[in-house]
């Protein structure tokens, strides 16, 4: 395994190397806008393989296939409708995958056996120049064991990965800091199925239309079909029990989270940097300025990883408004919280 250390300045011919690793069926993990991928050539069965098991992610869950060119998309994916094809312009290079009818070339491993698949043309120019070097679409999930939050710094994942791969790429902290928004277009309208930093009210302006799934801030029920396998399985938890509080009323959200951490001996408060003076029951974790979303998503995944350090009895997490970006924020603190989930 060789790390490559790109955070102040891009090595193409070191580049070019891993490309041909991965192309040949070894894995890369490198940096993207969004978090940390672990990317194998995505045309080949037995490195996609790979990918599962350095995971331990379950089969039926598929995964994104990441592009450099418009011209990669016609490879694996066909009968493209006009909406379609305005959100990936609209969108691309960036944070946006589209669910695309698959075509026979792209293996069922890599799609769970659906017959779409999910397509994304990454912005972060590492990403887009080992794509472009490997000439072959990039599986690449979030670089993170299956259930931990995802990668956005290196320190945070190189313990739990470093022995699963072939190479590092070191690009520092991801901008955005939450995976792609996922969306799947039926009947010409989009739906959303995993939010991210490209917000409804964009792809509304685009597309004329958008729906937001239900199960996006709402627990999944057993016996009915999702149209993300993701959205069902456990993601992004620390082992400590965490609770999410929200109210739009700063001071009473506060309030409530000191009442509650006043029945435990050692909790923990994950909140803005404006209210940890606040908290004189707890111990606090600060994941970024209440008004300013960027710096919530850009440190969340982070701050999640941190929690279990403290070993806490239990976990406070504040909540924040569900609109733009802060719908993406409250879909991953929900989950990271088991729907456990107090608004007031
Ligand atoms: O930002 C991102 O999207 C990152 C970076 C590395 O690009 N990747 C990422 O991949 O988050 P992953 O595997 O952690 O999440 C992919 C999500 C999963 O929830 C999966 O169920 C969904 O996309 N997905 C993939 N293919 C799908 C398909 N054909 N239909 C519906 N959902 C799909
Ligand atoms: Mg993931």
């Amino acid at each position: 395994m060789e790390i490559l250390d790109f955070k102040n300045s891009i090595e193409y011919s070191k580049l070019e190397k891993a490309s041909k690793v991965l192309k040949k069926g070894g894995l890369v993990l490198f940096p993207t806008e969004t978090v940390y991928g672990i990317g194998a050539n995505g045309l080949d069965i037995h490195a996609v393989k790979k990918i599962f098991l350095a995971k331990g992610r379950k089969q039926d869950n598929p995964l994104i296939l990441h592009v450099s060119d418009f011209d990669m998309i016609s490879v694996i994916a066909c009968n493209i409708t006009e909406i379609e094809k305005k959100l990936m312009h609209a969108f691309w290079p960036g944070p946006f995958t589209i669910i695309l009818n698959k075509t026979s070339i792209v293996p069922n491993i890599v799609t769970g056996g659906l017959d779409t698949v999910a397509v994304r043309m990454p912005s972060n120019k590492i990403a887009q120049a080992l794509i472009k070097y490997s000439e072959v679409p990039v599986a690449a999930p979030s670089a993170n064991i299956s259930g931990k939050p995802s990668g956005t710094l290196l320190d945070d994942i190189l313990d739990e990965l470093q022995d699963k791969v072939d190479y590092i790429i070191d690009g520092g902290p991801c901008d955005v800091g939450l995976e792609s928004t996922v969306v799947r277009v039926i009947n010409n309208v989009p739906h959303i199925l995993r939010p991210g930093k490209i917000t409804p009210e964009q792809i509304k302006q685009v597309a004329g239309d958008v729906v937001i799934d239900k199960h996006i801030l709402h627990k999944f029920n057993s016996e009915k079909p999702v149209l993300s396998p993701g959205m069902k399985y456990r993601h992004y938890a620390p082992d400590s029990k965490c609770v999410l509080v929200y109210s739009v009323d700063n001071n009473k959200m506060v309030d409530k989270i000191n009442e509650l951490s006043k029945n435990y001996k050692n909790s923990l408060v994950i909140c803005c940097n404006e209210n940890s003076k606040y908290y004189s029951y707890a111990k606090t974790l600060t994941y970024g300025i209440k008004s300013n979303l960027e710096s919530i998503s850009k440190n969340i995944f982070s701050s999640l990883r941190k929690v279990d350090n403290y070993n806490p009895d239990i976990v406070f997490i504040e909540g924040v408004e569900s609109s733009g970006l802060g719908l993406a924020i409250m879909n991953r603190l929900i989950r990271a919280c088991e729907y456990n989930y107090i608004e007031i």
